[in-house]
């Protein structure tokens, strides 16, 4: 079984971790990443009971006021601090950090559908950057809410979203470091501590952040609904932030000068102080100790708890650095600080009217570090330079005058260094790659929120009418154009009522009527003006306008609580009196012109950009503060105008900065005047949420296999066939002109589930398609390898062929050539063929020599070979022979001289020679055991060579007797039985006759006169060849044999003479015939 574990996190996830076997499962979640399974809360039903609904859009009772802050601050108890109301974000300062911000959870929005995953400032950053890239639109998210709602962290975790999730290059890294440092300059010189907030922005920001693409519009527009659905556009670079600019909105420079009980100055002069270096501060004249400084004591509140000044003097120092400060610019940046401090302990004395400086090491430093002339700087703080008739007068200051005119002094270089160091980190913010600006842009507004003090003044009436201006926008941008989509649209509709605070904006900004006209009226006005005159102004002008009031015009109750010098508005976010002393003053924010001479003359390069000499001789008076700054909101406005906007409505839980406290009263105040209930009510009587038919059904059209995998028709007939496909109820949808509203939420997050599982099987199917594209495209290129292989193969194949085709033919024809020429003198036409005519003879010789010495074969040479031929035949005759005879034995050669003798001696002359030749010839025919002991005794020592029994025809009667022939080293012996019956010395055998047929009958011819013999002895023998043979070599009697034909005499003894008759017949006999002969008849054996 896997183990699954439910583990709620910050952001009001649901992440299921994956159990051991790594399986991710839930059954009411929704899986969209491997690494855990993120549960849409809408999911999960028990979690919503004890968090909240994630959108306010899906609250029972949206209605109810009660129900809304109920649901806040359930999520605000579990640490929920982000909810939605549709697209808008409402955000609860936590006041203390929660593990939401890290890499994790960016990766976790990052390129995830807005309704995906649970509500976060990153999710409104993601959709930001994904509008901006898929619909070509430059964004801007306003981050709105009271002074210390989070408006600024909120901005700082934008940034950081992007800084670490858009893609980078080296160049690029640069610019994310420089927008990221760019905050802790601006905070260290604009934020302050305030009763509201400890680092509350004292200035408006806005910020573009410039990302690198732009990229075509879409295809697609409602005039051609017929036209395709729109191509996802290609993107022409990666959209990383390639640069960025800030605009500043109206600093609050009479802090510099001036601050509330409990509040401070700028954050930059505690951190010098606290911070900087001994030398340093040595340098600047400064001590370490923000008491000593009559600018940074008026709030009594030097330290605060929340506030490390020295570190955060650390981080603004090493962020300079990387914005690109260079050491110089720093150590003048410095200098002017130092400088503002020394001013307001600039003390004077003297006479009432004539005021004179009384501490003169302050005077020295200042005008060293302004890099100005003492008694310049001297004259200049004490006088004021008037011009009468043509002629420049210097007028002497009272004290009064001279401490404002030093303030003046304070405020005007604090205030313009800080517009200076805009400018600088916009130069080092500027984007530099492509000069024809193409990029996008997504803005960042983070301006001070709606302010309510004891005591507002000139600042907060600004501030405050800014708010008004942005509510204004908000309503333009969301109330109203929402029902003005729903009008376009077509959409039957019924309005949803809310305030319109158009008319306080009127109040303030109309021409002539509005309370700046008449606040500028005053002060350009000749004559005793002053603030109590602009009230009285004001009353007479503005008096009956609804959301106007003064001590004078109000009814009893109120004017308890209003002083005669105060006017209070009745903001759309609740009523604010405000003091009018100071207003003129502040709005003319003058400085005397010998103040800004003195300054131009400035040695300080910083000083020397922010004061020119050009402001000296424009005889226009410039702007009032309170003009300056309404045409500065109406170019914002334009701004934002021209920009697709998000929302993030930041909500502060309690006054005291407490982390857990969820003051309702408060939130309710908070929630009433950011209109979020309005805003609801129209999210909720409408629809919640909308699509345009194209990016609907591009979105959805996998869902139904009537628009999958394209729709050709009209846009809306796609959307139409998709919707009911998907079973959607008539209820729950409108079909507007160039959109689809969708009434409820679940109805889109069924249609998102659904997308959900079908993006398993495309993903399956598109794997499996791409799996075989791939497969293909390796299979093709395989073949078309194993192609160009064979084809070269076969290439090289067909040249041999062709090559050994062409030696063929050269080969023939040098062939034919030769033998024309053969018998011609050797010459090039036929050396080829002489010589192959030679080689192949040799060649064929080596194959078929002779095998034995017998064979008498021999190739036939060629003319030119001939006599090498026979020397060569010659030469393996006798190779053979030899090699013959190195085998042969003794008892072989033996054998073999005495087949040559017999040879020699009966070959062609004896008819039964050939059939003797294979015989071998034996040593002896009858061995000891067949002869009689007695004739060898007889024989003595005499050594026996052969002995083969033989027939002997006597000579009388010619009787046949059966006896032995033995042959001894001596004689031929006769024996019969044990008797030598005749002995013939070799010496006197006369010779041997023998016929020319095939019968074995001899005769051994003994010397007729010799009386021991007795007569010539006619013997047969059946192997007469071998016999012979024998006896012609133990008698050395070769040459005596006697080969006759037809018939041999013989003697008989005593002079008789027998004859023997031969002659062929049919089979051998021998017997006497009539006429005294002897008869043989022996068969013919071999034809002649
Ligand atoms: N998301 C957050 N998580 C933790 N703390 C926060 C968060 N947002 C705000 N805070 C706390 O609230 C304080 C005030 O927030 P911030 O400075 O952003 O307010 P603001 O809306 O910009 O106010 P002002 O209008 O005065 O500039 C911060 O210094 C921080 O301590
Ligand atoms: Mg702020």
């Amino acid at each position: 079984m896997m183990e699954l574990k439910i583990q709620l996190i910050p952001t009001g996830e649901i992440i299921l971790s994956p159990g051991k076997n790594g399986e991710n499962h839930c059954h009411n979640c929704k899986v969209v990443a491997s690494d855990g399974v993120r549960a849409m809360m809408e999911s999960a039903l028990t979690a919503r009971d004890r968090v909240g609904v994630q959108d306010f859009v899906l609250l029972e009772n949206y209605t109810s006021e009660a129900a809304f802050i109920e649901n806040l601050r359930k999520r605000f108890k579990e640490n929920l601090i982000y909810t939605y109301i549709g697209s808008v974000l409402v955000s609860v300062n936590p006041y203390k950090d929660l593990e939401i911000y890290t890499k994790n959870h960016m990766e976790r929005y990052r390129g995830v559908n807005f309704y995906e995953v649970s509500p976060h400032i990153y999710a409104v950053a993601d959709n930001s950057y994904r509008s901006m890239r898929t619909e070509g639109k430059d964004q801007c998210i306003l981050i709105s809410g009271e002074s210390g709602a989070g408006k600024t962290e909120a901005s700082k975790k934008i940034l950081q979203y992007y800084a670490v999730t858009c893609p980078a290059s080296e160049q690029v890294q640069t610019v994310k470091d420089r927008l990221l440092q760019s905050n802790p300059v601006l905070e260290a010189f604009g934020n302050a501590k305030t009763l509201r907030n400890d680092n509350s922005s004292r200035f408006g920001k806005y910020m573009d952040i410039q990302f690198d693409f732009k990229y075509p519009s879409l295809t697609l527009s409602a005039s051609s609904p017929s036209s395709p659905l729109p191509l996802w556009p290609l993107f022409r670079r990666q959209g990383a932030p390639v640069g960025g600019h800030i605009i500043n909105y109206l600093l609050e420079k009479s802090r510099v000068v001036h601050q509330n009980h409990g509040e401070r100055n700028f954050h930059i002069f505690y951190q010098l102080i606290e911070g900087g270096e001994e030398d340093l501060l040595r340098h600047l004249g400064l001590e370490r100790n923000p008491q000593q400084y009559q600018y940074l004591i008026k709030g009594n509140c030097p330290k605060v708890s929340s506030i490390n000044d020295r570190s955060d003097w650390k981080v603004v120092r090493k962020a300079l650095t990387v914005i690109g400060f260079s050491e110089n610019e720093v150590e003048e940046l410095l200098n002017i600080i130092a400088s503002v401090l020394h001013l307001g302990n600039v003390q004077y004395g003297g006479e009432d009217s004539n005021a004179c400086i009384t501490s003169d090491i302050q005077i020295k430093y200042l005008a060293r570090l302004l890099g100005v002339n003492v008694s310049v700087l001297t004259e200049a703080l004490t006088h004021k330079k008037i011009i009468a008739k043509g002629e420049e007068l210097m007028s002497p200051l009272n004290l009064e005058q001279a401490s404002s005119a030093r303030d003046a002094l304070a405020k005007a270089v604090y205030g313009r260094t800080f517009t200076w160091l805009v400018n600088k980190i916009n130069t080092s913010l500027t984007y530099t790659g492509d000069s024809s600006k193409n990029y996008s842009v997504i803005g960042l507004l983070d301006i001070y929120g709606f302010e309510v003090f004891q005591h507002n003044s000139f600042e907060q009436f600004c501030i405050n009418y800014c708010n008004e201006k942005l509510q204004q926008l908000f309503i333009e941008l969301t109330l109203k154009s929402e029902q003005d989509e729903y009008e376009a649209e077509g959409i039957t509709w019924e309005p949803v009522q809310y305030f319109n605070n158009k008319i306080i904006c009127d109040l303030v900004e109309e021409k002539f009527k509005g309370i700046i006209s008449i606040l500028d009226e005053e002060c350009l006005r000749p004559g005793d003006a002053s603030d109590l005159t602009f009230l009285e102004k004001l009353e007479d002008t503005v008096g009956g306008h609804a959301h106007f009031v003064t001590h004078k015009l109000a009814d009893a109750k109120t004017r308890k609580v209003m002083g005669r010098d105060e006017f209070r508005l009745l903001h759309y976010a609740g009523e604010v009196n405000y003091n009018v002393n100071g207003f003129l003053d502040k709005n003319n924010d003058l400085l005397f012109r010998n103040l800004k001479e003195v300054m131009c003359m400035s040695e300080n390069k910083i000083l020397t950009q922010c004061f020119n000499r050009e402001e000296l001789s424009d005889k226009k008076r410039p702007d009032t503060a309170a003009t300056q700054f309404k045409a500065s909101l109406a170019k914002l406005m334009e701004i934002l105008m021209s920009k697709e906007p998000s929302y993030v409505r930041c909500i502060k839980p309690n006054d005291s900065k407490q982390s857990g406290r969820f003051d309702e009263v408060l939130i309710r105040h908070q929630v009433k005047y950011l209109g979020l209930m309005e805003n609801l009510r129209v999210r909720r009587a409408g629809f919640a949420y909308r699509r345009r038919y194209e990016v609907f059904l591009q979105r959805y059209k996998s869902l139904c296999p009537g628009t999958w995998p394209n729709w050709d028709g009209k846009l809306s007939d796609g959307v139409s066939t998709l919707v009911k496909h998907l079973g959607y109820k008539p209820e729950e949808y409108k079909m507007g002109r160039s959109k689809i509203f969708i009434r409820f939420p679940k109805t889109l997050f069924a249609t998102e589930d659904a997308l959900e599982t079908r993006k398993h099987s495309l993903a399956t199917k598109l794997q499996a398609g791409w799996k075989g594209y791939s497969q293909k495209c390796k299979f093709q290129k395989l073949r078309n390898s194993a192609i160009a292989v064979q084809a070269w193969w076969r290439g090289i194949l067909a040249r041999r062929r062709a090559q050994r085709r062409r030696q063929a033919a050269n080969t023939i024809r040098r062939f034919i050539k030769g033998f024309i020429y053969r018998n011609k003198e050797r010459c090039p036409e036929n050396e080829y063929f002489l010589d192959y005519v030679r080689y192949s003879f040799l060649m064929n010789l080596r194959k078929n020599l002779p095998k034995n010495v017998l064979d008498k074969s021999w190739p036939t040479p060629p003319a030119a070979l001939t006599e090498a031929s026979e020397h060569l035949r010659k030469m393996c005759m006798q190779n053979m022979v030899w090699s013959y005879c190195k085998k042969i034995s003794p008892e072989w050669k033996h054998q073999m001289e005495q087949k040559m003798i017999a040879s020699e001696i009966f070959k062609d002359k004896k008819d039964n020679y050939p059939q003797s030749v294979p015989k071998l010839f034996v040593s002896t025919r009858l061995d000891g055991e067949n002869i009689n002991p007695k004739v060898v005794q007889a024989l003595g020592s005499e050594k026996m060579k052969y002995a083969v029994p033989v027939t002997k025809y006597d000579r009388r009667g010619y009787k046949p007797r059966h006896r032995q022939l033995l042959l001894t080293a001596n004689s031929v012996v006769i024996a019969e039985e044990g008797k030598l019956k005749q002995r013939i010395d070799y010496g006197t055998l006369k010779g041997i006759s023998v016929s020319s047929l095939s019968d074995g009958v001899f005769v051994l011819h003994v010397p007729s006169e010799d009386n021991k013999q007795k007569g010539d002895v006619v013997l047969q023998s059946d192997h007469v060849i071998e016999t012979l043979t024998k006896v012609a070599i133990c008698a050395d009697k070769i040459n005596s044999i006697n080969i006759n034909q037809g018939s041999i005499k013989f003697t008989m003894g005593q002079g008789k003479e027998g004859i023997i008759d031969f002659t062929p017949g049919s089979e051998l006999l021998v017997a006497k015939a009539k006429n005294g002969h002897l008869s043989v008849t022996a068969p013919r054996l071999n034809s002649r």
